[in-house]
């Protein structure tokens, strides 16, 4: 087994988009919300007294997203956070792996469901939280990420956040928390109220949308680009979404795969490319001296590292492969063409989206220490919140 990784310390670097900040009236987040704090939680109410308060009024919209994020970060640094797995990964609580990528994992299955041609699906509508989709084959484990971020959604929803921009966020966060690319963020997606049908409401979609790793019965690279085009991507762009298998593992009770794609799982780099094209890749056939009996992948020749035949078909198809090639030379071409294409993915189908909000990075800390003071005095969602998970705070 791989030496544990230490999260990656590569913080984002401030990146300052053009958008102005925009102040957030607590009073008018709270009517449109539909919430006060008494709502909450045990009836707490903000009276004059709570000084602390009063910091909430006039909360700037990116003070309260590097506030979210900086809760996001101690949850992906918590050994403690739970995510359960049988493989025994290195990482945090259980063995299912490490935190940053399985919210990686989600923003993009969130994201993945959509249509261009049928117009629904995406990101939009938080709709992985119900029946059918929290089912579905492909979404296996993910449960676990929805679970570690529903205490954020409780602290935040009274500033009108929505599971749906936490989904797609968490995933931001984790990637630039890895070391990747600064990434684009807007916040304004809304939350189904309970499951529909794609014909009655387009933020939710059928079962089949997010790709097999096997190819579903056509050629691996066929059925990638039956799935991504459908997205609106092209080669360049699904070459460069699948650079984040540089991150994670694959989990034999998730997927029924098993193992890492690089050695370095914690960290976003183009490791994947210079992986694929660099190794040499078989069959698997045993696994920890057993027979294998889980679906065909293929490792390296030091049998800790794996491939899925759709990430193979990123090396045999050639039109593909010069992509692999190109990124595997260059990171920074990596980086930049990944960040354009998530945010389009994690934006396809989101109707009512707001400006860039920009990552304030380490300014912000004394701010967000002055939210979170803010929050705790405000009672109701704080004291639910630490009651639930116990190290939030
Ligand atoms: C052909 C397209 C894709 C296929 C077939 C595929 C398939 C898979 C499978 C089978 C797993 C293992 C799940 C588990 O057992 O826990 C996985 C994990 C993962 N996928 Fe993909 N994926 C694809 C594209 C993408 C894209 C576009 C992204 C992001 C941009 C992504 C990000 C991840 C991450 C970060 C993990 C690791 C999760 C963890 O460690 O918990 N994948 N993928």
């Amino acid at each position: 087994m791989a030496a544990r990784q230490l999260p990656a310390r590569t913080l984002p670097r401030a990146r300052l988009f053009s958008h102005t900040a925009a102040k957030i009236p607590l009073s008018a987040r709270l009517a449109v919300a539909g919430l006060g704090l008494g709502a909450v939680g045990v009836g707490f109410a903000i009276s004059s007294e709570q000084t602390q308060a009063g910091a909430l009024e006039d909360i700037a919209e990116p003070i309260l997203w590097a506030a979210i994020r900086h809760d996001l970060e101690h949850i992906m640094d918590d050994e403690h956070a739970v995510n359960p797995g049988k493989d025994n990964f290195h990482g945090n609580t259980g063995g299912g792996g490490d935190i940053g990528p399985m919210f990686v994992r989600l923003a993009w299955h969130c994201s993945g469901t959509f249509c261009g041609k049928a117009m629904n699906g995406g990101s939009d509508g938080g709709t992985m939280r119900f029946c059918p989709e929290s089912g579905h084959g492909g979404n296996a484990g993910l449960q676990h990420a929805r679970a570690l971020l529903e205490p954020v959604f409780a602290k935040y929803k009274f500033a009108g956040v929505t599971h749906a921009d936490i989904y797609v966020f968490a995933g931001n966060a984790a990637i630039e928390h890895m070391g990747g690319p600064a990434l684009s963020f807007r916040a304004g997606r809304s939350d189904a109220k309970g499951t529909a049908k794609p014909e009655d409401d387009s933020r939710f979609s059928p079962d089949g949308r997010l790709p097999d790793a096997d190819g579903r019965g056509i050629s691996p690279g066929e059925h990638v680009r039956d799935i991504f085009y459908r997205m609106g991507f092209n080669d360049r762009e699904i070459v460069a979404l699948s650079g984040a298998h540089g991150l994670g593992h694959c989990h034999t009770d998730r997927s029924g795969f098993w193992g890492p794609w690089t050695l370095h799982p914690t960290t976003f780099s183009n490791e994947y490319f210079r992986s694929l094209e660099n190794d040499k890749w078989s069959k698997k056939f045993e696994h920890e001296g057993k027979p294998w009996t889980g679906p065909e992948q293929y490792e390296n020749e030091g049998k800790n590292l794996m491939m899925l035949p759709t990430d193979m078909a990123l090396t045999w198809d050639p039109a593909f492969r010069k992509y692999v090639k190109l990124y595997k030379d260059c990171e920074d071409t990596f980086f930049a063409d990944f960040s354009a294409a998530w945010t389009k993915l994690t934006e396809n189908g989101c109707k009512n989206l707001g400006n860039a909000i920009p990552n304030l990075g380490e300014e912000a800390e004394n701010k967000v220490l002055e939210v979170h003071a803010a929050i705790k005095a405000a009672g109701a969602t704080a004291v639910s919140v630490k009651k639930k998970s116990g190290w939030f705070w």
